[in-house]
């Protein structure tokens, strides 16, 4: 018996006691693990994040590579395995391909060559030659079979699955790799830092409502996203993505290492080489598919409770808002105007003026956005709600075992689930809408509940017994059970049994309520989801779910957004403030200032508490929201061009300090800080009673971005980078990177206000004078306007500056949206040129 070294560290079950008998007579080793040493780094109750206490001995049984040949793509083989697992289905023959796709991207697929199994239903890439000078180099060990891919430039192994057996069973799947380092990220959903910890974290994966938190409890949340990226030693950067959508859990382990354990599906996984973090999360892109480029009014604020008990008092602050000129372009509804919370239904009385408040927002050139859930209510007299009778028609609700419309219960009672993965009820969803659409022209969509979350386990009936419902080996998900508050494994969906398909209900639903949105208006839809899966940001964005009103859920955020931005689902936020409890004024407005620069921005509350929207606070808070939320409207036009970037070519939006510093590991663990794009670095506050703020700066100079035009700048040699910062209640602190330019706009109260005034740049000189940036501009809601040229992309570059002072820290552009009569540089006219889509300042 060894002790657990990196070469053996696997646990053989996560969640039961295993007894040295049970470890045993699987062929394990068996170490008892005091339960001092397994609590420290655990926070759950079963010390189940500990050290295992059983694992695989070296020479534990695993497959054979039996036989190779070459391929179009790369390579192919056969794996045989001998001796079954203590797992019931082992495939004991496999298929292996190896398919250099491109130089920095490799996929390899393990599947069953007699029998098929389910894949994930999204589109990836179909490559039809073979790499040819990639960047990587697959080594195969025979016996047992291993996978060893390493970085060609430096040597570096970012994968080996020979430290320890592959389980390919029908209803387990398992293999572990080594890893390059201890700096992984990515991994959603789950309420985590950034960088994750490895001393034996699991992050199981498997759709569910669930409120984050508190600290520390890292369960299983709305959305899976089974991909990480992780640093290797210098600076180089790799990723990782197993394309499976089954139940899963993956340990971090010290050593440093992890495995991937997975219940169904195949193991079809792509290694992404980089070598920066910007071009990992490009090449993730290029697979699952880029973010969609937003409507311009996504980028505005969004305001949202639940508890508006009527239209008028929805209006009432709307129009308080607009008394106080704070800007708002979109006003929310949650569940409340509805009819006993049935979709496609307003309440007659207390909501009987929302079609007005709706038109008098679109009067305003403001925006509404409503919600629904998926449940469709079951119980109402036949004849009296077309949507549940129509789909009942039309067969478009989810079936259980039998056949039977499976019921389950959420708010309107006893619900029906429709299955998003049939075409048919993208169909249904769509007229829905648009008959809805008629009576309350809404603007956005906000889907709820899409895990899909159901009040029960399973269903009214329970569920069936079956190897689907209780699989031979549950992943670490909260409730032990695959039905804990949602459906039952084994109903059945148009393309599969729900346990295959169940964390992609929320991308399917965000894929039919976009296209049946773009149908409906003809414009770029907006979509915002609860649950999701990779290729989520084709469809929708993403807020991070249940918060409470605290100062550790407002620190959370940052790590939450920075993380879904690096998964491609760059329109994200939190609910700014809080959605459970009260939150404090102080608090909300440090939220309100960190939530301007989240790339979604909605303030959102809880039933039952107090007003937390700007208006709600004293004056002094109150405009101290106002001008951070000024301060994001003057930002648009640099945000709407980093969401482009974003679309085409696949950047992140908010993004973390490592992604441009990688080579400086000291940016490796920051979640307190983030940049937007390459060069504005948001250092907001977040903790209680302080009049100040502690932000790294990494290498090169950073200007203020308040006192832009004063000499008022951080160089990185000060203190090793780490300043203190003032950071009065009205400020959060903002400074902008040498070499960068940013277009900003004079900010009004709706970016459609907004849109029509003079643009500026920001010039933030580097040491020698130059800077660069960039600007895309286009009518902020037309589909597809980059695919079909109605756009202008202007390049700003600043190469020389030769000024008395040298290096005046700020230069400013005024350029107009028109050819430009005169650029003043410093209140003087300059000579200047001027090209349609291209401004060169001389
Ligand atoms: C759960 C959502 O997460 C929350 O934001 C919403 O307010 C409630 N459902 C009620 O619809």
């Amino acid at each position: 018996h060894k002790p657990p070294t990196p070469s053996s560290t696997n646990r053989t079950d996560s969640r039961a006691v295993v007894t040295r008998e049970m470890c045993e007579a699987r062929g394990c080793c068996f170490i008892p693990v005091s339960s001092s040493s397994t609590s420290s780094s655990s926070s759950s109750p079963s010390g189940r994040h500990g050290i295992p206490w059983c694992f695989y001995p070296e020479g534990f049984g695993s497959y054979s590579l039996v036989s190779v040949n070459d391929t179009a793509l790369g390579e192919e083989g056969r794996l045989v395995r001998d001796t079954k697992t203590y797992y019931p289905g082992d495939i004991m023959t496999l298929h292996l391909e190896i398919r250099h796709e491109t130089n920095t991207r490799l996929r390899v697929r393990i599947t069953d060559p007699s029998n098929s199994r389910f894949e994930v239903p999204i589109t990836v890439p179909n490559a039809t030659t073979k790499a040819d000078s990639p960047t990587y180099s697959v080594e195969l060990s025979k016996e047992p079979f291993g996978l060893i891919v390493k970085r060609l430039s430096t040597g570096t192994v970012l994968l080996n699955t020979t430290v320890a057996p592959l389980f390919y069973a029908d209803q387990f799947l398992q293999f572990s790799s080594s890893l390059p380092s201890r700096f992984i990220y990515g991994l959603g959903e789950h309420r985590s830092t950034f960088l994750h910890n490895i001393q034996w974290t699991t992050l199981t994966m498997w759709a569910r409502d669930k409120a984050p938190g508190p600290d520390g409890e890292m369960t299983n949340l709305y959305g899976a996203h089974p991909f990480y990226l992780a640093m290797e030693e210098g600076g180089d950067a790799h990723g990782f993505f197993l394309l499976n959508s089954n139940a899963m859990d993956v340990a971090l382990q010290p050593a440093p290492a992890l495995t991937w354990r997975t219940i169904g599906g195949i193991l079809d996984f792509y290694v992404f080489l980089g070598p920066d973090p910007s071009s990992v999360v490009s090449q993730y892109l290029e697979v699952i598919g880029s973010p969609a480029m937003p409507v311009y009014w996504a980028l505005g604020y969004h305001l949202c409770r639940w508890g508006y008990d009527s239209s008028n008092a929805t209006w009432d602050v709307v129009k308080s808002m607009r008394n106080y000129g704070i800007p708002q372009d979109v006003q929310w509804n949650d569940i409340d105007y509805m009819q006993r919370f049935m979709d496609f239904t307003y309440d007659p009385s207390r909501f009987s003026t929302l079609p007005e408040l709706v038109k008098d927002l679109h009067f305003h050139g403001q925006r509404y956005v409503m919600i629904l859930d998926p449940g469709i209510s079951s119980t109402e007299p036949a004849g009296s709600y077309s949507p549940y009778d129509e789909g009942l028609k039309r067969g478009v609700f989810i079936n259980d075992s039998d056949g039977n419309t499976l019921i389950g219960k959420v708010w309107p009672g006893l619900t029906a689930y429709p299955d998003f993965s049939s075409d048919v009820t993208h169909e249904w969803w769509y007229d829905n809408l648009k008959r809805f659409h008629e009576k309350v022209p809404f603007d956005g969509l906000w889907i709820d509940m899409n895990e899909p979350s159901n009040f029960l386990d399973g269903s009214t009936n329970g569920c069936p017994s079956s190897s689907l419902e209780d699989p031979p080996y549950t992943p670490g998900i909260l409730g032990g059970l695959l039905r804990s508050k949602t459906l039952c494994a084994t109903a059945q969906q148009k393309i599969s049994v729900h346990y295959n398909v169940h964390s992609l209900y929320g991308l399917m639903e965000a894929k039919a309520s976009a296209s049946a949105l773009q149908r409906i208006a003809g414009k770029r839809p907006f979509v915002i989801s609860r649950s999701s899966f990779p290729s989520q940001g084709m469809y929708s964005g993403h807020w991070l779910g249940d918060n409470r009103s605290q100062w550790k859920d407002l620190y959370a955020s940052i790590a939450g957004i920075m993380t879904f931005n690096l998964l491609g689902i760059p329109l994200v936020g939190a609910d700014i403030c809080g959605f459970g409890e009260e939150p404090q004024e102080e608090m909300c407005v440090r939220w309100t200032q960190l939530g301007a620069f989240y790339p979604f921005t909605r303030n959102h509350n809880g039933i039952d508490m107090k007003p937390q929207d700007p208006t709600a606070f004293s004056p002094l808070a109150r405009t101290a929201m106002r001008q951070a939320l000024l301060l994001r409207y003057s930002l648009f036009p640099i945000l709407y061009t980093l969401f482009h970037h974003a679309h085409v070519q696949g950047h992140t939006v908010a993004r973390p300090l490592m992604f441009e510093f990688p080579g400086d590991v000291k940016t490796y663990g920051i979640d307190r800080q983030f940049l937007w794009g390459k060069g504005l670095l948001v250092t907001p506050v977040v903790d209680p009673g302080v009049d100040y703020v502690v932000g790294y700066f990494p290498a090169g100079l950073w200007y203020d971005y308040y006192t832009v035009s004063l000499p008022h700048s951080h160089r990185h040699s000060e203190n090793n980078g780490v300043l203190r910062l003032q950071a009065p209640l009205d400020k959060i602190n903002l400074h902008l990177r040498e070499g960068v330019i940013i277009p900003t706009q004079r900010p009004n109260i709706t970016l459609w206000v907004s849109s029509g005034q003079p643009l500026h740049l920001v010039s933030a000189l580097s040491e020698d004078g130059s800077a660069s940036g960039d600007l895309f501009w286009d009518d902020g809601e037309s589909i597809d306007t980059y695919e079909t040229n109605q756009y202008a992309y202007i390049v700003f570059d600043v190469t020389q500056v030769r000024c008395a002072a040298l290096r005046p820290p700020c230069f400013v552009l005024i350029l107009s949206t028109a050819e430009p009569d005169r650029v003043l540089v410093n209140s003087q006219d300059a000579a200047f040129t001027y090209r349609a889509n291209q401004v060169r300042p001389s």
